[in-house]
This record gives structure tokens, C-alpha cells and sequence, in this order.
């Protein structure tokens, strides 16, 4: 019997048992999988126990788990501290007449597979367990829509941010083959081999329930310090990522927020296409002016180093604003101690090199996007150089559920 043959089955009715209550004793041996409980039709039950740690791992060998990072914690991983050089942002779309058992059934089905992954064990019915071993930072943070919280909690639980941004007419193009969705899966990982293993089992353990709306696969050069947790270099050679919020500033859902987010987030991502024909056009002053920082190690125009603020005040000989007033960081920058938000950003490329389809994946964090993200938004809306050579065309708002804890799903409090 093949694994596909015994085990995906239970997945394709949302109504009926458990995935691991469908497994048949036949299915199990063919897996390599004696030993795992997996009559129970919970997933938390067989979670994280002994037994299912060490038949996974005995059938596949041992794991890898080099850079692994918490499951179970207050928060999720992916969010602050180091970024692994490749990401993929998957939006789902709740099935047709998809209820609110079918989200705690995927939660379920999630927060089982996510633990494992991240601790280098193949979910059940992983017909390639030798892919999960190698875990290489592996990341997965899981986010909600509108709809989730509609059909869980009622319209009116529903926070006034998740939805999505206002229109920014004056630069948007936005096209619904990048924009919305009812679930995201932000996966990130030091391999390519290890991300692209997460995505497909994630995705296929929930297929009955849930289809991909929408994948934007991105990357960024590896880093080589752990200096620069954030930093990168984006395809227009620009240092991207400097400024970041301190650690007290709200990129996480405290108080004031719902309590079942609290200690959530919630996540902008904004797919922006960058037109590099146009902007090698430019000589480097224009592009440094765009900015207002340099290219060579991304320093202000005012002096400095990197990490150094741009005096936005300071005058050149003729009197002339040093730091342009369309410049990028001019425009960026908080005016208010509200306007802060976590920089998480990946490049992509989809084109053929002669043909450009690159930009940027925007990818921020923060407590509550109009607040915080909509104001520095419609700034660069308004006015910013880089709208010349830059064009929205995907815009998506998620909740971030707070982290699991020992012995819970992700999306206990949504669901409690
Ligand atoms: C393709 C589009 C974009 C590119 C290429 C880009 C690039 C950059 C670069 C190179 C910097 C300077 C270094 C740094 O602090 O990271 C920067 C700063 C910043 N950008 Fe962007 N950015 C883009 C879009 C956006 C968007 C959509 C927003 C928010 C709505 C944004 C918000 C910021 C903020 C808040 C800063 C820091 C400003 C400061 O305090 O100095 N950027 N961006």
C-alpha cells in the first residue's frame, strides 16, 4: 500500500474523523511509523510525545536541528530576530461552506505538523520524513483573516485593521491574484529544500479545508554577522531594513487589544514591483537622492554609518535640504512614537533577467496597521520619489495568533 493510499483519506471529508483516527495499522507499518499513537483522532495528543519523536526519527534517522527555534512559546517565531534568507508567504481560502469546526480542525492539523517540522520530525503520513530532518531555522507563522474570526467569533470580533488598507489611489495597482486571503502561512528557512517540503505538507494536510489563494516566494541575501538582524540588500542595491522599532515599541498585541490576540500581531504584506530597466537609468546621485541614504553601505546622506539617523534638518552650502524633501526616509520616518513597525522584507523575481518581474515583498509588523503602518502609507502615497520606479500590486492584512502553549493549538484563545 502506498502512504498516499491509507493515510491522506480522512483529510478529504472535513466532517469525518481525525486524520490520525483514519490510519489503518497496514498504512502505519508501510510508513515506518510503528510505535506512533494515532487512534485518537487528536492531534495534540500525539503532539509532541516520546513515542512519536522517536519513531519518526528512527524511521528517517536522526534529526538535523541545527537553528531550531521554539514552537511552543508566547509568541510565534518568524517575527522579530534573525531572518532566514528564503520565505514563502502562502494565503489560503476557506472552502466553500467551510465551518467553524473545520478552522479548529486545520489549527489542529497545523499546530501538530508546524511542532514537528520545526523539531525536525516528519508529520504523520510524510512520505519524505528525510526532508523534515534537516530543519535549517525553519519558521512558521500562522495568521487569520476577517473571515476566520467572523465564522469562529461573530462579525463584530472582527478588529477594524483586519481587512484590508485603505486605497492608495495615487500609486496602487492592486491585483486580487496577490491581495486577501482567510489564512496565511509565513514559512522561512535557511534551505530552500527544507521551505518547500514545510509548504507542501502544510498544504496538502489541510486540502479538504482550504486552498492556496495565493504563494509569493521570496528571498534575501544570507547574512553573514549576527549584527545585522534585519538588513538586507533589495534589487535596486539599496541597504533595506535599517531602522527598526526598539524593543518596547508595539509590534506585538498587548492590552489594548483583543484578548484572544494578545500577545499577537498582525502583518502587512505588500507585494511592490520595482522597475529596475527605469531606475538603472538614474545616474547614482538621483538614486542616493531618492533615498536618502547611500548605496555603497547605505549611510545617510548626512554622514554617518548605517545605523545612523538622517539629520532630515541639515542644509548644504547653498542652503539647499541635504536629504531631499521626497526622499524615501524623509517621508518614512515616524513622525509620532504610533508610526512604528517592524521591516520584514524579502525580494522576489519572477522574471527572465531581460524581462523584469521583481520587486519587493513588504512585509510588516506591528499592533495595529492603521495606526501604525496606514499614516507612514498614505505619506509615501502622497509624495515619495520612489513611487517613480515602484507599484504596488498585492496588499494583504492577517492576524498573527499568539504562540501555543504547552499542550495547545495555535488558536486556543480565537477558538476558546
Ligand atoms: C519597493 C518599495 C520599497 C523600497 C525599495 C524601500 C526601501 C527602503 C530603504 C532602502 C530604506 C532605508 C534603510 C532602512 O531604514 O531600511 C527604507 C526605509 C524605510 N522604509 Fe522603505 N522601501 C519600500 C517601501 C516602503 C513602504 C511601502 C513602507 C511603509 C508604508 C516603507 C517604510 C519605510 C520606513 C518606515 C523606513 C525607515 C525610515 C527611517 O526611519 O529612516 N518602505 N526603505
Amino acid at each position: 500500500m502506498t502512504p498516499a493510499a491509507g493515510c491522506p483519506a480522512g483529510r478529504t471529508t472535513p466532517a469525518g474523523p481525525g486524520r490520525r483516527g483514519v490510519l489503518t495499522t497496514a498504512a502505519v507499518a508501510g510508513l515506518g511509523l510503528g510505535g506512533c499513537s494515532l487512534t485518537t483522532g487528536s492531534s495534540t495528543e500525539s503532539a509532541g510525545s516520546a513515542d512519536t519523536v522517536t519513531s519518526g526519527a528512527t524511521a528517517a534517522g536522526a534529526a538535523t536541528t541545527e537553528g531550531v527555534q521554539p514552537f511552543r512559546a508566547t509568541r510565534q517565531p518568524g517575527i522579530r530576530g534573525r531572518v532566514q534568507p528564503f520565505a514563502a508567504f502562502v494565503a489560503y481560502d476557506l472552502a466553500k461552506g467551510a465551518s467553524a469546526t473545520d478552522v479548529r480542525r486545520i489549527l489542529r492539523i497545523w499546530s501538530d505538523d508546524i511542532e514537528r517540522l520545526m523539531s525536525g520530525r516528519p508529520p504523520l503520513t510524510d512520505p519524505e520524513p528525510e526532508l523534515a530532518r534537516h530543519t535549517a531555522g525553519l519558521t512558521v507563522t500562522v495568521g487569520v483573516g476577517p473571515r476566520i474570526v467572523e465564522l469562529v467569533r461573530g462579525a463584530d470580533a472582527v478588529p477594524a485593521w483586519l481587512g484590508p488598507l485603505p486605497a492608495y489611489p495615487q500609486i496602487d495597482k492592486l491585483e486580487d491574484r496577490w491581495s486577501g486571503g482567510d489564512l496565511l502561512l509565513q514559512i522561512c528557512a535557511d534551505s530552500p529544500t527544507t521551505l518547500a517540503h514545510a509548504q507542501r505538507r502544510l498544504t496538502l494536510g489541510v486540502r479538504s479545508m482550504a486552498e492556496t489563494r495565493w504563494v509569493q516566494r521570496g528571498f534575501r541575501e544570507p547574512l553573514d554577522t549576527g549584527e545585522h538582524l534585519i538588513g538586507m540588500r533589495n534589487l535596486f542595491g539599496q541597504v533595506d531594513g535599517t531602522i527598526q522599532p526598539a524593543d518596547d515599541e508595539p509590534v506585538f498585541i498587548g492590552a489594548g487589544g483583543p484578548d484572544w490576540l494578545r500577545d499577537g500581531s498582525s502583518i502587512v504584506i505588500r507585494r511592490i514591483r520595482m522597475d529596475l530597466d527605469k531606475w538603472e537609468q538614474v545616474d547614482r546621485l538621483g538614486r542616493e537622492n531618492a533615498m536618502g541614504r547611500r548605496l555603497t553601505d547605505g549611510a545617510p546622506l548626512t554622514g554617518g554609518a548605517e545605523n545612523d539617523i538622517p539629520d532630515v534638518d541639515a542644509k548644504d552650502a547653498l542652503g539647499f535640504p541635504v536629504i531631499d524633501p521626497g526622499a524615501h526616509v524623509r517621508r518614512a520616518r515616524a513622525t509620532t512614537n504610533t508610526e512604528r513597525f517592524l521591516r520584514r522584507p524579502y525580494s522576489y523575481d519572477d522574471g527572465t533577467g531581460e524581462q523584469v518581474d521583481a520587486g519587493l515583498i513588504f512585509v510588516a509588523y506591528c499592533a495595529d496597521p492603521l495606526a501604525q503602518f496606514d499614516p507612514v502609507q498614505k505619506r509615501l502615497a502622497a509624495k515619495d520619489l520612489m513611487n517613480i520606479w515602484t507599484t504596488p500590486i498585492g496588499s494583504a492584512v492577517f492576524a498573527i495568533l499568539p504562540g501555543p502553549g504547552d499542550g495547545e493549538s495555535l488558536g486556543q484563545a480565537l477558538l476558546a
